[in-house]
């Protein structure tokens, strides 16, 4: 009796387990999640599965020649229908879900213009079966919201090959970790746009300053010395994974948010990188920053400046965005400690790069403590002013709904980089040629000689003491500041020739 038992319970599990292939799972809960116990059976999931494009190699081997200088195809960028013949999932994926869902009695709705993302609401109890996942409930201290999540998530064979992500499973995203001790110190007065030299005193970067500091010609910011000041914050990585882009491409999206790449999952960064070389093609720069937290995250704190395993942070370990690090001073422009700077576990360093962190990798001397990916790919890519030693310390001034504030990080840098990409487009548009659309191939090759050189900077981070491991700035590129801050008129001649 026993034994039948036991034998009945044997192949309930092999059936069971009959054909699931573990997709993605995590042995831990990141930091700071506990769990509340296993998800209500009857509670209604809302999960949001990618399908898988039909032919993402082909886009990245068009974005590469869409952007590499001296490529017969140069800025010749893709329609919005041209992206989606790529980007699209095939009709052999499109019927396997459709299959899927119908014998489970699920009704899915297309979230994205390519179809490639797709919808389906189902009680836990069924997406646990359908999906071998045990959802439970999990809080955070810094997040008013509890998330449902699950440590493993597998396929039913026929969907493998089919389906790239289902969302939301094992991404423990956390609360965003976007920068700045203090995000925004409210000024109750009107702006101030001193120069770099007669700010001194109070230590603001402001767009004069800026100007003054990397060549930016007054006339675009004279007509409204307001614009270069106003960033726009995307706080919900969820409104930037739409990537079908605009209709009208030559814009610059640039996107504020960090998170640490192992807690969000490989399948979800590989899909939402692979969105931001859909926009590339389209000729749109997709701009990060590189994060506050040096060589150990998005943010470091005293709890990690002990671990010499650097921690790399996503989208900026993107290798389809331009990751934008932090400087600081202007006699010399030297990297700020908090700029953040390494390689990725996920993503292998792309051939643009290649040359460039070869020379770097060769200054790190044979004892170095640090651990870290040699063969990922490294950024930032460039930098730009962020923080300003004088008085808090904060001082980048920024107009945000109206109001004047300071605020500091690569949080202020990468939409200043994004703002001098955008007026190198506005000329490239009036002289009637292709804006520039994915930067980095660019920036490598014809453009890395129009930045200036920072060469002095060690990025341990702000909190961590600046004994502890990290990397330092070097000639040439490097993993605190790419290759520097840019040359307004020298980008501009690039650009344009
Ligand atoms: C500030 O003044 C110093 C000395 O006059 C000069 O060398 C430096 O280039 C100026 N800084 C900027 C950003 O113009
Ligand atoms: C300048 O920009 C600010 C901020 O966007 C805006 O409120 C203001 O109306 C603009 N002024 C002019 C003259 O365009
Ligand atoms: C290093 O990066 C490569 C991708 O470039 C990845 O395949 C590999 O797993 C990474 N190694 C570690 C130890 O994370
Ligand atoms: C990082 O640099 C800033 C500016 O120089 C400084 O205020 C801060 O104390 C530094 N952090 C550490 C841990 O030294």
């Amino acid at each position: 009796m026993a034994l039948y038992k036991l034998l009945t319970l044997l192949s309930i599990i092999a059936m069971t387990s009959a054909g699931m292939i573990v997709h993605e799972s995590r042995t831990f809960v990141p930091a700071g999640f506990v769990s509340e116990g296993l998800a209500p059976a009857n509670d209604m999931l809302t999960l949001r599965v990618a399908l898988t494009s039909n032919n993402i190699a082909g886009l990245e081997e068009k974005l590469m020649s869409l952007s590499t200088p001296g490529s017969p195809e140069f800025r010749q960028w893709l329609s919005m229908e041209e992206v989606k013949s790529f980007v699209q999932p095939s009709s052999e994926t499109v019927s396997a879900f459709s299959s899927f869902a119908s014998a489970n009695g699920l009704e899915p709705t297309v979230i994205s213009p390519n179809g490639d993302w797709v919808s389906i609401t189902l009680p836990v109890s069924q997406a646990n079966q359908l999906f071998a996942t045990q959802f439970e409930v999990f809080t955070h201290p810094d997040m008013s919201d509890t998330i449902t999540r699950t440590l493993s998530v597998s396929l039913p064979s026929e969907l493998v090959g089919h389906v790239d992500v289902i969302h939301p499973t094992t991404q423990f995203t956390g609360p965003n970790t976007r920068l700045a001790p203090t995000s925004f110190i409210s000024l109750d007065r009107p702006v101030v746009d001193p120069s770099c030299n007669s700010s001194l005193p109070s230590g603001v970067v402001t767009p004069t300053c800026l100007q003054e500091l990397y060549g930016i010609p007054a006339t675009p910011a004279a007509e409204n010395a307001s614009s270069l000041l106003v960033t726009a914050y995307e706080d919900e990585f969820a409104q930037t994974a739409d990537l079908s882009g605009p209709d009208d491409a030559g814009i610059e999206a640039n996107l504020d948010v960090q998170y640490t790449t192992a807690n969000f999952g490989s399948s979800m960064a590989i899909k939402i990188c692979n969105g931001y070389m859909a926009l590339g093609t389209r000729g749109i720069s997709v701009v990060f920053a590189s994060g506050d937290g040096g060589v150990r995250g998005g943010h470091d704190d005293t709890s990690v400046c002990d671990d010499n395993t650097f921690i790399p942070v996503f989208p900026a370990a993107c290798p389809f965005v331009t990751a934008v690090g932090s400087t600081q001073g202007f006699g010399p422009e030297k990297a700020i400690n908090f700029t953040g700077g390494g390689f990725s576990n996920f993503f292998p360093a792309p051939s643009y790069q290649t040359a460039a962190v070869a020379s770097f990798l060769k200054t790190i001397p044979s004892d170095f403590a640090g651990t870290f990916n040699q063969s990922g790919r490294a950024y930032p890519d460039a930098s730009v002013q962020g923080f300003s030693p004088s008085l808090q310390g904060w001082n980048f001034e920024i107009v945000s709904d109206g109001e004047v504030g300071l605020v500091g990080g690569t949080s202020a840098s990468s939409p200043t980089f994004a703002s001098i990409i955008a007026l190198i487009n506005d000329q490239l548009i009036a002289a009637g040629k292709p804006v520039l659309g994915f930067l980095n191939p660019f920036i490598y090759s014809t453009a890395s000689t129009a930045f200036t050189d920072i060469t002095i900077g060690h990025n341990s981070g702000f909190v961590c003491p600046a004994s502890s491991v990290a990397f330092d700035a070097a000639v040439g590129w490097d993993a605190l500041t790419g290759f520097g801050t840019p040359i307004f008129s020298e980008l501009l001649a690039a650009a344009m020739a």
